[in-house]
């Protein structure tokens, strides 16, 4: 007999234990449902323990601005790698447990094991001790996630081919390190080994990086990125990696469709994802999904199947964990019969590289194909800040974009120091609606890095000051 239970979550990510403390809260009674950590890919193996690393390594980066500065560490800086793992996992650690905590008083009851639809209605879940649970949910909400995309012409091992879930886990510093795709985990993982020793090459299929960005932004963040070292390979065809010698052979056409081979101890794949949703039963439930297997979705977050909801990677779209909570946190609201948060809200996009990427709403180039004929913008570079220059990081500019006719501003880029906190001033601004001029007038204090963001704001405006 199948036990009843009023709200049902399958996973346990951003999406899932978000869902999980605000449903409770709201006064449901919640059972989540997770076959392997709390958190998910970003706590465990996504965006904690790579921040954890990239800001462990930063002073890496900041050796030659420390010299310029007058500070000289005596004999170099040493990566203790078995020091830097512990750290990395102990802020894992961290989190987990913080929402394992709330989780707890909170009263959800979480059942580890794997969850699976067995007919609209009945969801089992297989635990690790054989034992199954039969549950018969009023609302079920899928929020399992997705994984690493893979690629037949570079099938991974784990020791020398590997995904992001491998290599955040620090196995080694390879000598020389190939990613496959300059995509957001690529670049992030790339400035991370490279800060750690390797020789850092990309094969990337697209003529560029950051096709979410104006071609002006990318090609400063390529030029960045390309005098710390990294290198790329863009319009490339990866053919093959083998693995039989001792280094590992990627074979590619180059741009020109030449025939090319690379050497390299450690391979990674980071070439996108894909969703979680086999191996769920959905066939069962009636719910459907697209062709690359992420769950559909209506109004309100529902699936195919009446009182199941998705939320999270698993549905695609962009692949953010503050996205997915978004999602999970509307669908709760639904759920409770509140006013739902906004159906299309901005969301920023942030690549933590260094510098950082930061964007939110549209690009000049996607306001332009959207038919904005005429658009106001405006740009400030981090070398005319006082604050960039007095840290000696003075890398990366400000864009910002807005409607002549209304004012309203449309969105924002960012590459530089503080990017990825940067751009909230833009989304709250969005989000509340306030035009150029409002954010004119606003005071900035000085110096801040915030000031590139108004700087920006008065040449978009017409009025810059610190510039010509
Ligand atoms: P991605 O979509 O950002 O990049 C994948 C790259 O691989 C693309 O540039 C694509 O053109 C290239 N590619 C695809 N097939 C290829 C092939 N056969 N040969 C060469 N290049 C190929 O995907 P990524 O980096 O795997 O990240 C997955 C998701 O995770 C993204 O949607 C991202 O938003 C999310 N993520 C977000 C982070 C953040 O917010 N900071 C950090 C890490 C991941």
């Amino acid at each position: 007999m199948a036990e009843s239970c009023e709200v049902l979550i399958i996973g346990g990510g951003p999406a899932g234990y978000a869902a999980a403390l605000q449903a409770a809260r709201k006064g449901f009674a919640v059972t989540l449902v997770e076959k392997e950590a709390i958190g998910g890919t970003c706590l465990n193996r996504g965006c904690i323990p790579t921040k954890a690393l990239l800001s462990a390594t930063e002073p890496l980066d900041r050796q030659e601005a420390w010299g310029e500065m007058g500070l000289r560490p005596q004999g170099g800086l040493f990566v203790d790698t078995d020091a830097l793992r512990s750290f990395s996992s102990r802020c894992v650690e961290k989190l987990v447990g913080g929402v394992e905590f709330l989780l707890e008083k909170r009263k959800v009851r979480i059942l580890r094991g794997e969850g699976r639809f067995a007919a609209p209605g009945l969801v089992t879940v297989a635990g690790a001790d054989g034992i199954v649970t039969e549950l018969a949910p009023e609302r079920v909400l899928i929020a399992t996630g997705s994984r690493s995309h893979a690629l037949s012409m570079a099938a991974e091992d784990g020791e020398r081919v590997v995904s992001s879930d491998r290599l955040v886990t620090v196995p080694s510093v390879p000598e020389r390190l190939v990613i496959i795709g300059a995509g957001v985990i690529g670049l992030e993982l790339g400035t991370l080994y490279r800060r750690l020793g390797s020789k850092v090459t990309f094969i990337e299929m697209l003529p560029g990086l950051f096709p979410f960005c104006d071609n002006d932004v990318a090609a400063h963040a390529s030029a960045a990125f390309r005098k710390q070292g990294l290198v790329f390979n863009f319009k490339a065809a990866l053919t093959e990696v083998q693995t039989a010698g001792p280094a590992c052979k990627i074979i590619f056409k180059n741009a020109k469709g030449e025939d090319q081979f690379l050497e390299a101890e450690m391979v990674l794949v980071a070439v996108g994802r894909d969703p979680k949703s086999d191996g769920l039963g959905l066939e069962k439930a009636g719910i459907e999904t697209n062709e690359r297997g992420f769950v559909k979705t209506g109004e309100h977050w529902q699936t195919t199947a009446p009182g199941v909801y998705a939320a999270g990677d698993v549905r695609g779209g962009l692949m953010l964990a503050h996205k997915a909570t978004h999602e999970a946190l509307a669908v709760v609201s639904h759920w409770a019969g509140e006013a739902e948060p906004m159906e299309k809200p901005y969301i920023p996009n942030v690549v933590y590289t260094h510098p950082e990427l930061a964007v939110v709403g549209l690009t000049e180039s996607q306001a332009k194909a959207q038919g904005a004929a005429r658009l106001k913008a405006g740009k400030f570079p981090f070398r005319a800040n006082g604050r960039a220059i007095t840290a000696s990081d003075e890398e990366g500019l400000v864009k910002i974009i807005a409607d002549p006719t209304t004012d309203e501003i449309l969105g924002a880029q960012i590459l530089g120091p503080s990017a990825s906190e940067l751009v909230h001033i833009i989304s709250v601004a969005m989000s509340s609606g306030a035009r150029l001029k409002d954010l004119r007038h606003v005071i900035f204090a000085h110096p801040t890095l915030s000031e590139t963001v108004h700087e920006a704001i008065l040449a978009a405006a017409g009025e810059p000051l610190h510039q010509l």
